[in-house]
């Protein structure tokens, strides 16, 4: 583990607090206020499926076939850096669900969340379904999926973000325009020309983690912010999930 002093969490200083009573003149107020009306979720819904991988599922399929948002697959990933603490979060997309967790793709060479997940390996998805008045949040432990499952998803992506990922150096700083980019992007595509889009390797380091829930949570919005949550919960990812109404 990487004790750097500089990363400690720092009490809120004087200075701080002086700058949040700045905010008593806010630039925005209170936005119009929105009810949530549209469905609710009851014991019975729940005692009817029980397992929230399943329960997961099928609201994800309501999101796709129902619901206008054209990537209801975009899902918000927390992630924080150990010793520090500090909390990093990111759209990404969620790829693919098994009977043990979520997993999603990216960058786990140069990016921010790769450096996070290799410090600590909890992370949360949250996944917001507007049009349903649907909220899934997932906290649970990270880990690495194997080459093939890598392998088997890169082969789906199209030629383009293929050498994009292999040309990316994601989240390191690019120095001027995007010409910086468009070269490195050139000269992957210059090294796969010929290459059939099927013979393009996955990158190493580029790859899926699975998200092994330790606590999934479906809040179905309601009437006067009484919404209906229901939280699966358990202790390691070795036991059995245990079902429990929270308050909104
Ligand atoms: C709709 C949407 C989908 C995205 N999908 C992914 C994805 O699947 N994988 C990924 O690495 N980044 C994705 N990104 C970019 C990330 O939000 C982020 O910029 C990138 O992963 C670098 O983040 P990091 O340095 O914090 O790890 C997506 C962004 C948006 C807005």
């Amino acid at each position: 583990m990487n004790l750097d002093l500089k990363e400690e969490p720092k009490p809120v200083t004087d200075a701080l607090k002086s700058k949040i009573e700045e905010t008593s003149e806010p630039l925005i107020f209170a936005p119009k206020t929105y009810q949530y009306d549209k469905a609710t979720l009851t014991h019975d819904d729940i005692q009817s499926i029980q397992d929230p991988i399943e329960l997961f599922h099928n609201w994800f399929n309501n999101a796709t076939s129902t619901s206008s948002d054209p990537i209801p697959e975009a899902t918000t990933l927390s992630t924080a850096s150990l010793p520090s603490g500090r909390v990093s979060s990111r759209v990404v997309l969620f790829k693919e669900l098994d009977h043990r967790g979520f997993i999603i793709y990216s960058n786990f060479d140069t990016s921010k969340k790769s450096k996070d997940v290799k410090s600590n390996h909890y992370a949360a998805l949250n996944f917001f379904w507007k049009d349903l008045q649907r909220q899934v949040r997932v906290e649970g432990i990270v880990e690495f999926v194997d080459r093939a499952t890598n392998e088997r998803y890169f082969g789906t992506r199209p030629r383009g973000s293929k050498i994009g990922a292999h040309a990316s150096p994601q989240s390191q700083v690019l120095k001027g325009d995007r010409d910086q980019l468009d070269n490195l992007y050139k000269e992957v595509e210059k090294k796969y020309e010929g290459v059939d889009d099927s013979e393009i390797d996955c990158p190493k380091l580029w790859g899926g983690i699975r998200i092994v829930p330790l606590e999934i949570e479906f809040w179905q919005g309601r009437k006067s912010r009484l919404h209906d949550r229901y939280s699966f919960k358990r202790e390691t990812i070795e036991d059995k999930f245990e079902c429990v109404r929270l308050a909104p």
